[in-house]
């Protein structure tokens, strides 16, 4: 029996990056009945909603999707389908990993980074509650709660147990927002207490801006409400090469969504110059998530080996190939 999975490669470069996954993917030799749903901000809008129902049917029906980018208008307009994706569907805990790729020349390529982001998916500022007090004077909610944070930090820190995985670092701003951060920052406390093997740490996240660029290489685990996870996971992609690379998995009880870092890249859309790796090392995590844990390897492995070789890289890593041409040398890869 095939697995299937709700494919949504999305608007912009989506499309994309989103062919290039399922032909690596396919190329594992794992059967895969792909459930393709169309989503772009031109669907939104015509539709009216932020999560149109057909995509729901389909990730109700599935369980499992893969998702390229949508872009989300900018001061103005419907609010962000990924946003809303992820609290209707509840998936709490945004993971992803970022490390230093074999071969990949960066300006911190001495370093060996291998760091993994959780950030909380559902709440904070991205609650969408902001009004207009009285004319030129706003408001936006933060919303923290113990629910909510509790899930996410006993995710990374069960994680971190799993995969013997050695620091956890939270990161905040609880000298500020006493009262928001604070419980955020309590609940990481009361779960670490049941870890005491674990080491665990707290910064202030403009401290952690600056230690993530001064001495990446010391971070383990960080675990983040939302705004702060959202930043220093592009934050963190500038260390190992660029959003063209770095994954990411949408995580709840009854559901999983796969999805790069990335956003709809605009600029380079429709040119074929946009990087694949995000969402085949996104396919390379759902791969393991379904428990085919050769097939993976073998996308991770073969990822790695073009990256290693240097010779078929895009643009953004200081490369002459194309999408296509990428994605070809990462199946031929696989075949070796
Ligand atoms: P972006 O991530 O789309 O692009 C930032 C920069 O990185 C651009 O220069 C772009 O060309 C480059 N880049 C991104 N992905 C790349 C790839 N795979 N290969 C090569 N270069 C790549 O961020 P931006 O410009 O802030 O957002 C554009 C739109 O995407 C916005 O509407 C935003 O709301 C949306 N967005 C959607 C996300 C999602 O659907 N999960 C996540 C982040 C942003």
């Amino acid at each position: 029996m095939p697995y299937k999975v709700t494919l949504i490669p999305g608007d912009g470069i989506g499309p994309e990056v989103a062919d290039a996954a399922v032909r690596a993917v396919d190329a594992t030799g794992v059967s895969i009945e792909w459930e393709r749903v169309e989503l772009s901000s031109k669907i939104i809008e015509e539709s009216k909603t932020s999560v149109p129902q057909h995509v729901l049917d389909s990730l109700e029906r599935t369980r499992l999707g893969l998702k390229g980018p949508v872009t989300t208008p900018v001061a103005g307009g419907f609010t962000s389908v990924n946003v809303a994706l992820r609290k209707k569907l509840d998936l709490f805990a945004n993971v992803r990993p970022v490390h230093t790729l074999p071969g990949l020349k960066t300006r911190f390529s001495d370093l060996k980074i291998d760091m993994v982001l959780f950030r909380e998916n559902t709440e904070d500022l991205y609650a969408g509650l902001e009004h207009e007090i009285v004319k030129d004077v706003v408001e936006s909610l933060k919303i923290i709660t113990r629910t909510a944070s509790m899930k996410i930090a006993e995710y990374a820190f069960a994680y971190a147990q799993k995969m013997g995985r050695k620091k956890v670092t939270a990161v905040h701003k609880a000298n500020i927002m006493k009262l928001s951060d604070g419980l955020f920052l309590r609940c990481c406390r009361e779960v670490a207490e049941r870890f005491p093997w674990i080491e665990y740490k707290e910064l202030i996240v403009d401290n952690a801006s600056m230690q993530l660029v001064m001495r990446p290489e010391t971070f383990d685990i960080l675990l983040l409400p939302n705004l702060y996870g959202d930043i220093l996971s592009d934050l963190a992609a500038g260390l190992v090469g660029g959003l063209g690379i770095v994954p990411g998995a949408n995580m709840g009880r009854d559901y999983a969504v796969f999805e790069a870092v990335h956003g709809s890249a605009p600029d380079i859309a429709g040119k074929g110059l946009a990087n694949p790796t995000a969402l085949m090392m996104s396919s390379v995590m759902m791969l393991t998530h379904l428990g085919e844990h050769a097939a993976s390897k073998k996308l991770h492995d073969a990822i790695g080996k073009v990256y290693l070789e240097g010779k078929t890289l895009t643009g953004d890593v200081g490369g002459k190939a194309n999408t296509t041409q990428f994605t070809d040398a990462v199946i031929a890869a696989m075949n070796y």
